[in-house]
């Protein structure tokens, strides 16, 4: 007896996706998973490997099989929290898990971010990360953060991440899981991470988490169109446990929201261009769906498509117009974000416009730590 195909089962991992992984046929991984094959060392080994489950607990140890030990409540910490995007993220999946989870610290810089965060998670966040030593920081069991992406300058000679990101926002997430050893991490940072400086932030700090801080790292492109939210809006998404892990990165997302469901009825004046504006987009360009909204790139070249483009924080006024006519509103673009219509709005349209810029997508993440969660403890 094994179980590989419950264990498989239990991770959401096809068998196409393990048979690959492992390199044997998808029918010998059938014959495996029907018990009527026993593989080889190398192959066992391979797909203990895989599922993050030690040989023994899938083809030998039935009785005491390594299930997920979570602690209860599970501690994470929130840094460059913004206005928490991997907080109601984590929310969602630890409710379908059936865990509980608990923030214990939060972080970041800005005062209109402090007063939303506050204003709808009922506490402040501590301010620059820079100046906060770890031993400040409660025990916490996951760390989560979307950290800004800064060239490290000085590399090569140095030995040690201290010496090599130094400076840098990356430099304070790693002197932080070294001192405080959480089992998990999840962070968020732009596509362009992976291309920075010829590769070698992204090299640089695959290394730290890797070699230096000992953890079992993944990472994958994601983009908030693929997880069900009107937005093309792609981002890396790095995750890191203490136990080795196989990740299978391909999501079935069957509910999908279309800018019918995110577009406002009834929008004050002020979010309309003005007449000049709109006329000469409409010169330009002509929709071909309906509702649509409208894209201005660098060149002044106009497209149009039935979701966003990425939102960004310090965007142009005009850079996105729905239907060519009007900038999207607040709470529209929370809702391009994935963010519940709970969410409390008390800073001014420019501060949330920015705020909304900056966040996760929420759906995209929450589905991210639902499937990883089981993998890391
Ligand atoms: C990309 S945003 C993260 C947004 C967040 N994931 C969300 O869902 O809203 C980065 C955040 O880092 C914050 N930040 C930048 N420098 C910081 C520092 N030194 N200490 C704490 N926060 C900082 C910024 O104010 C910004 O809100």
């Amino acid at each position: 007896m094994n179980r590989v195909k419950e264990i498989r089962k239990e991770r959401e991992i096809s068998q196409e996706t393990l048979a690959r992984y492992v390199t044997i046929s998808r029918k010998y991984l059938s014959i495996i998973e029907h018990q009527q094959a026993t593989p080889s060392i190398s192959i066992a080994m391979k797909i203990s490997k895989a599922l993050g489950v030690s040989v023994d607990k899938i083809f030998l140890d039935l009785s005491s099989a390594e299930m997920p030990i979570y602690p209860k409540p599970i501690r994470f910490i929130d840094l460059f929290c913004g206005i928490g995007g991997f907080r109601y993220a984590s929310q969602y999946a630890f409710n379908k898990l059936g865990l509980e989870g608990r923030c214990v610290f939060s972080s970041d810089i800005d005062k209109y971010v402090q007063k939303s965060y506050e204003a709808n998670f009922g506490e402040k966040p501590a301010g620059d990360i820079t100046k906060i030593d770890a031993s400040e920081i409660p025990n916490f069991d996951i760390l989560f953060g979307g950290f800004p992406c800064q060239a490290f300058s000085i590399c090569g000679l140095q030995k040690g991440f201290a010496d090599n990101t130094r400076g840098t926002l990356f430099f304070d997430i790693a002197r932080i899981l070294k001192e405080k050893q959480p089992q998990m991490f999840v962070l968020e940072n732009v596509k362009n991470l992976v291309n920075h400086d010829n590769g070698k932030t992204m090299k640089i700090i695959l290394e730290v988490l890797r070699d230096e801080l000992g953890y079992h790292v993944d990472y994958k492109l994601l983009n908030a169109l693929d997880f069900g939210l009107p937005q093309k809006r792609e981002r890396i998404i790095i995750i890191g446990s203490k136990k080795p892990f196989f990740m299978d990165w391909n999501f079935d997302v069957k509910e999908k929201k279309t800018l019918d469901n995110i577009l406002e009825k009834n929008v004050d004046k002020k979010h309309y261009a003005s007449s000049e504006i709109v006329a000469k987009r409409k010169a330009k360009h002509t929709a071909s769906v309906y509702p649509s909204i409208w894209h201005e790139n660098k060149s002044g070249n106009i497209s149009s498509y039935p979701y966003s483009c990425a939102l960004r924080a310090g965007a142009s006024y005009n850079y996105l117009l729905v239907n060519g006519e009007r900038r999207l509103t607040p709470r529209e673009m929370l809702r391009l974000q994935g963010f519940p219509d709970s969410f409390k709005i008390v800073v001014s349209d420019t501060q949330t416009r920015k705020q909304a810029g900056n966040a996760i997508p929420v759906d995209m993440v929450e589905r991210v730590i639902e499937k990883f969660l089981p993998l890391a403890f």
